[in-house]
């Protein structure tokens, strides 16, 4: 320990801002950067602390997901981010359900209230993404996508089979 509590940690490299969380939780002031808009968005979102009614709220967000996430419901398309080559990983035919869920996920976070209840569900949705994607390119380089061979279309639940879009 190179602080007391009260005084500031710098991280001028902080990434996902993991030491400006310890250093607030030992009671010090934490400034980070980062040159990645993905890491103080990461960071940003870590170090904001949410209330119990900011829980509550994604809490009911969250307990309409059956309906809202649907496969068979239309959803936003991020035409602009897909033209940059955004979302190559998570369009495959594999992996087109994670990126329509992501979508459609997405696409209700406006009945959120708040700008950071919002920003926690984007976060907690880029882990899942990155978890989702990453567990069905393993399963696929063992040609054993969704416990099927290679050459089988993979089926999932009974309500979002085929929906593609
Ligand atoms: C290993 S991570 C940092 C981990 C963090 N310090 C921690 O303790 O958890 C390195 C970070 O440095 C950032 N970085 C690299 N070059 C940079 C630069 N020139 N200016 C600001 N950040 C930079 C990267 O984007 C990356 O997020």
């Amino acid at each position: 320990m190179f602080t007391q509590p009260g005084e500031v940690v710098l991280d001028p490299f902080m990434g996902g801002g993991t030491t400006l969380v310890e250093a607030c939780s030992l009671g010090r002031q934490a400034v980070g950067t980062d040159i990645s808009s993905l890491a103080t968005f990461t960071a940003k979102v870590k170090t904001t602390p949410l209330l119990d009614d900011d829980f509550e709220e994604i809490n009911d967000w969250a307990s309409g997901s059956e309906d809202r996430l649907n496969l068979r419901n239309h959803p936003v398309r991020a035409t602009e981010w897909i033209e940059q080559g955004y979302q190559k990983n998570i369009s495959g035919r594999n992996t087109w359900p994670i990126r329509k869920t992501l979508e459609l996920a997405l696409g209700s976070l406006e009945e959120l209230p708040s700008e950071k209840q919002r920003d926690f569900v984007r976060c907690a949705l880029l882990g899942t993404a990155q978890w989702g994607n990453c567990a069905v390119g393993i399963r696929f380089s063992q040609g054993d996508p969704f416990g099927q061979s290679v050459s089988q279309t993979p089926s999932y639940s009974p309500g979002v089979n085929g929906a593609r879009s």
